[in-house]
């Protein structure tokens, strides 16, 4: 099958890289994009850089440049939810942008006519990786991940986004990925590892723990490559 792994920042694909071993290197529209084959697979691996409009560029391009069929996520995030901790894993079951705001309309956040709130994974993906949890005997959680541009270091932010969208954690690509994919009919999996709390010492512990956090979510973006069959 053909597999898309990105992510939004160098940190998030270097370990994958390293596990895959040797690849091919294509650069399209300033981006690198690395392809090679892991357990039976041919991958298509890159980093979008930062936000919405990056990561909408890099996941249209290996839909529809790389012809991949399916899509999976792999990077850090800032949590709401006070049960993640830093390193710990979500999986999001559905995505919305939290900055996308035409509420003077009379619509609600995150909507747009002919759009929906919220964006839903694919619940086969969702399925498999609670099974490869177990299997790793890790803890995985599945819930809501907002999506917007901006880096969140702010309690009250973060408390207001928990709020109106329920979400349990927060990011700046997922939901943007998330739509193209769903618009391009592709199976997706958004998977995010805890680097911060997205409070006022969010940079601080984004800077100190992206690094080991990218590690946590790119080992379980492998196990899940394993098991596709
Ligand atoms: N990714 C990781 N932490 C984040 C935060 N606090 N805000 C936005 N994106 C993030």
């Amino acid at each position: 099958m053909n597999i898309a792994i990105m992510g939004a920042m160098p940190e998030e694909i270097a370990p994958l890289l390293e596990r895959v071993g040797e690849y091919k290197l294509t650069e399209f529209a300033g981006n690198k994009y690395y392809e090679a084959t892991y357990a039976g697979h041919n991958l298509v691996i890159a980093y979008s850089k930062i936000g919405k409009v990056f990561s909408t560029l890099t996941a249209t391009t290996m839909l529809q440049h790389f012809g991949a069929e399916l899509l999976l996520f792999s990077g850090v995030a800032g949590a709401i939810n006070s049960k993640l901790k830093i390193g710990n894993l979500i999986a999001a079951t559905k995505l919305c942008q939290h900055d996308l705001d035409i509420t003077a309309f009379g619509h609600p956040h995150g909507f747009v006519p002919e759009g929906s709130v919220f964006i839903e994974a694919d619940k086969a993906l969702v399925a498999k990786a609670m099974l490869v949890a177990k299997d790793m005997d890790l803890e995985l959680m599945e819930g809501t991940i907002a999506t917007g541009d901006q880096f969140i270091a702010d309690p009250v932010k973060n408390k207001w986004i928990g709020e109106t969208f329920k979400a349990d954690a927060l990011e700046m690509e997922g939901a943007s990925v998330a739509c193209v994919c769903n618009a391009m009919n592709v199976p997706f999996f958004i998977l995010r590892a805890i680097s911060d709390a997205a409070d006022m010492d969010a940079s601080f512990s984004f800077d100190e723990f992206l690094e080991s956090s990218a590690i946590e979510s790119a080992n379980f973006i492998i196990k899940m490559v394993e098991s596709i069959e």
